[in-house]
């Protein structure tokens, strides 16, 4: 059964490049409710953590060097089908194929740089939130 929470975070292009409040007024606007917000900046150590289920694919060492390389911000999402709700609205991970009118689409710089994290499933919804957040964090 799909639960109500997904974890994003706004990547470094999109914190860099002045879009956090068009981001986060995107999601408000599709009818998210903000449980969790922090701005934040990865170490290294963290976006390899973070990312470990990538280890070993082409892009990880990029991956891991532009996640830590500028501000983040990160967010516990609430709404009914979260998880597929959040996909749909920031478009899939190569902004030139991302669906007109999605976040990715209209921010993300490149299929590296792009511009939002969400997550793929219930269960890495509440591991990733946890990365970030404890149960007194969250309200
Ligand atoms: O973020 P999403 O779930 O859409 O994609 P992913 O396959 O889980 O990949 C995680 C992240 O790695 C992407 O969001 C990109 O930032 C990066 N990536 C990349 O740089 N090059 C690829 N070919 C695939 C992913
Ligand atoms: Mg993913």
């Amino acid at each position: 059964m799909a639960t109500n929470r997904t974890f994003t975070m706004i990547k470094p292009d999109a914190t860099a490049a002045g879009h956090t409040g068009k981001i986060i007024d995107r999601i408000i606007g599709a009818g998210f409710t903000i449980k969790a917000m922090k701005w934040t900046q990865l170490s290294k150590e963290e976006a390899q953590a973070f990312y470990a289920v990538h280890a070993g694919r082409p892009f990880y060492r990029e991956l891991v060097e532009y996640m830590s390389s500028a501000p983040i911000v990160a967010a516990i999402l609430e709404k009914d089908n979260a998880v597929a709700d959040f996909r749909d609205l920031i478009g899939a991970t190569n902004p030139a194929e991302a669906a007109p009118g999605t976040i990715r689409a209209d921010f993300a710089e490149s299929i590296a740089a792009n511009a939002v994290h969400g997550s793929d499933s219930d269960e890495n919804a509440l591991i990733e939130g946890k990365f970030h957040f404890s149960a007194s964090d969250i309200a």
